[in-house]
C-alpha cells in the first residue's frame, strides 16, 4: 500500500477492516471499522501518529516500506488498537522516540512491555517543530481512557483526535462525506465508549472550541472535512437535556411481558412520547446503546426466570448501568409465574443510574385489566414527567 495524501506532506496510512463484526467482544459493527495512522513530514523530522491494531500491522508495514526514517511516533492513546504496532515500529526505526502524555507512559510499559527509555512525555500544550510543520499536543483525558491526548497540526489545521470523533466504518474513501452514515456510526461509537464520560467530554469540547480546524482525523472511520458536523453532534449527545423518548429493553417467554410492552408502547405513543423497544433476544445492543444516548426514561421489561429477571434483559440493564446514560426516570415492568425477586434484582443492577424510580407493574402470569390500567397510568406519569422537563412535543 502507498500512503495517501490528505494535504501535502500529511498522509493517511490506516487500514479499513471490512470484516470485523464485533468490537470489544461486545458491540456489533454492521459496517466494519478502521484503524487509522497518519504520517506527517516536516523539513527536518517525520512523525507517525498512532500505530494500528496488531492484526492489521502488515498493512502498516507495507505503507512504511519506502519510508527509511521516522523520528517520532505519537501515541495519542494506549489501547492496543492504536498502539499494538508500536513494538514493531521501535524495531523498524531504532532511533525513534515515542511521544505520549505523562499518564500514558506507565500504561504503555504495562500494556505493551515497551522500554520506558524510548518514551518521551509531552506536556499539555507543548509544541514540536518538525520544520515547517508544528505539532501541538492537547491533553484530552477520558476520551476514553485517562491518558488520552489529541495532536493538532497547526499549519494544516488538522486535529488528530484518536478515538473521539471516530466512527466504526470501513470504507476506501478518505473522507466522511456521507453525513447520515457518519453520524449513525459515530453515535454508535460514542454510545459505547464515550457516554460514561459525558461530562468530561463536554469539558474537552470546550477545550478545543477555539481551535481552527480544516479536518478532524480520528483513528477509527473516515476523516471529517466538515468538523462542525461531528462537533455539533458531540455537543448534542453530551447535552444535559434528554429527549422526549423512552427506551424499553424487553424479552417475553410466553407472551405476558410482551402484552405489557405493547400496551406501554401504544399508551406512550398516544401521549406524544417516542419509544424505542428492543427485544433483547434479537436486538443489536449497539442500537440499544445509541437509543440510550438521548432518552429521558428507561423502562426495563422482563419475565421471571427462576427468581430473577430473564438474563438477556439483565444483561441490557448491566450494560445501561456501565454506559451511564443521562436518563432521568426508570421503571420496571414484567411478569412472573409463581413468585420472584425480578424487580429487586433489576434495581440492584443499576446503581449508576441517577434516576427517579417510577412505579413498577409486575403481572402474575397473563396481565389482567388492572395490570393494563397500571401500564396506562405509568405511561401518563412518564409523559407528565417529561412535560415537567419541558420535553413534551
Ligand atoms: Fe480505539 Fe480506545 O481504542
Amino acid at each position: 500500500m502507498k500512503p495517501r495524501e490528505i494535504v501535502p506532506d500529511v498522509h493517511y496510512v490506516g487500514v479499513p477492516d471490512f470484516d470485523r463484526r464485533l468490537f470489544d467482544a461486545l458491540i456489533p459493527l454492521p459496517d466494519g471499522t478502521s484503524y487509522n495512522s497518519y504520517l506527517v513530514r516536516g523539513r527536518d523530522k517525520t512523525v507517525l501518529i498512532d500505530a494500528v491494531e496488531p492484526q492489521v500491522l502488515p498493512v502498516l508495514q507495507s505503507y512504511l516500506e519506502g519510508i527509511p526514517r521516522v523520528d517520532y511516533v505519537v501515541s495519542n492513546h494506549t489501547e492496543q488498537d492504536h498502539s499494538g504496532g508500536l513494538p514493531w515500529v521501535l524495531e523498524r526505526y531504532p532511533g525513534i522516540q515515542i511521544l505520549s502524555s505523562e499518564p500514558a507512559k506507565p500504561m504503555l510499559t504495562d500494556h505493551l512491555g515497551l522500554d520506558a527509555a524510548k518514551i518521551r512525555t509531552v506536556a499539555d500544550g507543548e509544541r514540536l517543530d518538525l520544520g515547517g510543520k508544528t505539532l501541538r499536543f492537547i491533553y484530552t483525558p477520558w476520551v476514553h481512557w485517562p491518558e488520552t491526548m489529541s495532536t493538532y497540526l497547526e499549519e494544516d489545521k488538522i486535529l488528530f483526535s484518536c478515538d473521539w470523533f471516530g466512527a466504526h466504518i470501513a470504507q476506501t474513501d478518505l473522507f466522511a462525506d456521507c453525513r447520515e452514515c457518519i453520524l449513525a456510526e459515530a453515535k454508535r461509537y460514542y454510545a459505547e465508549i464515550m457516554m460514561p464520560f459525558r461530562k468530561i467530554v463536554q469539558k474537552n469540547l470546550d477545550k478545543i472550541k477555539d481551535l481552527e480546524m480544516r479536518f478532524i482525523a480520528p483513528s477509527h472511520g473516515p476523516i471529517h472535512r466538515d468538523p462542525g458536523l461531528i462537533i455539533q453532534a458531540y455537543r448534542d449527545w453530551t447535552d444535559d437535556k434528554p429527549h422526549n423518548a423512552v427506551v424499553v429493553p424487553w424479552v417475553s417467554m410466553h407472551g405476558s411481558t410482551a402484552l405489557l410492552v405493547d400496551r406501554l408502547v401504544a399508551a406512550l405513543v398516544e401521549r406524544g412520547v417516542s419509544v424505542f423497544p428492543f427485544n433483547m433476544a434479537t436486538a443489536d445492543i449497539g442500537q440499544l446503546a445509541m437509543a440510550l444516548v438521548d432518552a429521558a426514561t428507561l423502562v426495563v421489561a422482563a419475565p421471571t426466570v427462576h427468581v430473577g429477571p430473564h438474563p438477556m434483559v439483565h444483561n441490557a440493564v448491566v450494560l445501561a448501568n456501565a454506559l451511564r446514560p443521562k436518563v432521568r426516570f426508570a421503571s420496571i415492568i414484567g411478569s412472573y409465574g409463581w413468585a420472584g425477586k425480578m424487580a429487586d434484582i433489576v434495581l440492584a443492577a443499576m446503581p449508576n443510574l441517577k434516576v427517579e424510580l417510577l412505579p413498577s407493574v409486575i403481572a402474575k402470569g397473563l396481565p389482567k385489566p388492572a395490570d393494563l390500567e397500571a401500564i396506562d397510568k405509568l405511561a401518563a406519569t412518564i409523559a407528565a414527567k417529561h412535560a415537567e422537563l419541558g420535553l413534551a412535543r
